[in-house]
């Protein structure tokens, strides 16, 4: 008889464990962070940033066994084996969700792209998620439960000019989990990719920025405030969407209403998506100002 069955409820929730979330000092991961916190999970982060981190942990408050704080780089696997392991120590509670969720964006033609942006792009998006599965899947392999969580984009599902390594990197990302989902089968362990849609936080004021899609060159402020128009869901309503998609057990999480409609433009016009998003770019913005108004 075969032991491939769905977990169970109970094996599903991430409620009350300990979680682990890289790129926690901000936008996202900082906001999952919370909540889960605020679900009495015992919270694990990781950034390059240290003043960031330790906004996070001062927002979630409550001491060193319900916060562990440690600086360091997704890239650097070494790191990470040993985040992993200092995590095992400290954890008050069985692993329930690693989140590797840090990512960076370079805006670039790719005629004239710097290469080193472009290995920057791929060795933060999907070197660092690859070397967090690395590092924690040993531990959620022994104990037979928990999820990873990948963080890919809907730059994942579409390709958009401009943003060549961050698309290659997000379609990796979500290769990678799908094919590690089908190992999982059977072994308690779940593997989840999230496309988040536009989210507004600090990505693009992190970027390196040298042009936008249309190949023309804002200042970064100019590009900031333009992602901040079109950039409809919050970091908090982006960590319940993503906290209630774990809980359910799904596989895939779409997070804000532009992501589903990438998600269905790419299955239904594969060839066309990124033309209709682009003829479709006037109408999100005029909804952004009756919003606004
Ligand atoms: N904001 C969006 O619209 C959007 C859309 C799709 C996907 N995403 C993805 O969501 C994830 C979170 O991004 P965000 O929007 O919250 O951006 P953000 O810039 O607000 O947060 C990203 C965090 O990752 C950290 N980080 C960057 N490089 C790192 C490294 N090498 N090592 C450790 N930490 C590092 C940063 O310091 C920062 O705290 C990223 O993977 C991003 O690609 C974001």
């Amino acid at each position: 008889m075969s032991n491939r069955r769905r977990p169970s409820p109970s094996q599903r929730t991430v409620d009350g464990r300990t979680a682990v979330i890289t790129g926690a000092g901000s936008g996202i991961g900082a906001a999952v962070a919370r909540r889960l916190a605020a679900h009495g999970c015992p919270v694990a982060l990781a950034d390059r940033d240290e003043d960031g981190l330790a906004a996070t942990a001062e927002a979630i408050g409550g001491g060193d066994r319900t916060v562990l704080t440690r600086a360091l780089d997704v890239r650097d696997r070494q790191g990470l084996m040993a985040f992993a392991a200092e995590v095992a120590a400290w954890a008050p509670q069985p692993l329930g969700m690693v989140f590797n969720n840090a990512g960076v964006t370079a805006v670039q033609g790719v005629a004239d792209s710097a290469p080193e942006d472009d290995e920057w792009v791929h060795e933060v998006n999907f070197g660092g998620v690859v070397h967090g599965v690395r590092a924690f899947l040993p531990i959620l392999l022994a104990q037979g439960s928990g999820a990873i969580v990948n963080t890919s984009s809907v730059f994942g599902l579409v390709g958009f000019p401009h943003q060549s390594a961050y698309c290659a990197s997000k379609f990796a990302v979500r290769g990678y989990t799908e094919a590690l989902r089908h190992e999982l089968r059977g072994t308690g362990v779940r593997a989840v990719v999230v496309h988040p849609g536009g989210v507004r936080t600090n990505i693009v004021r992190n970027s390196r920025y040298r042009a936008d899609f249309g190949g023309r060159n804002p200042t970064l402020q100019e590009a900031v405030a333009d992602f901040d128009a079109l950039a409809r869901t919050t970091p908090e309503r982006a960590a319940e969407i993503i906290h209630s998609g774990v809980n359910r057990g799904r596989a895939r999480i779409l997070v804000g209403h532009d992501a589903h409609l990438f998600d269905a433009l790419a299955r239904i016009a594969p060839a066309r998506a990124y033309d209709v998003l682009h003829a479709l770019e006037p109408l999100a913005r005029l909804g952004q100002t009756r919003v606004a108004a």
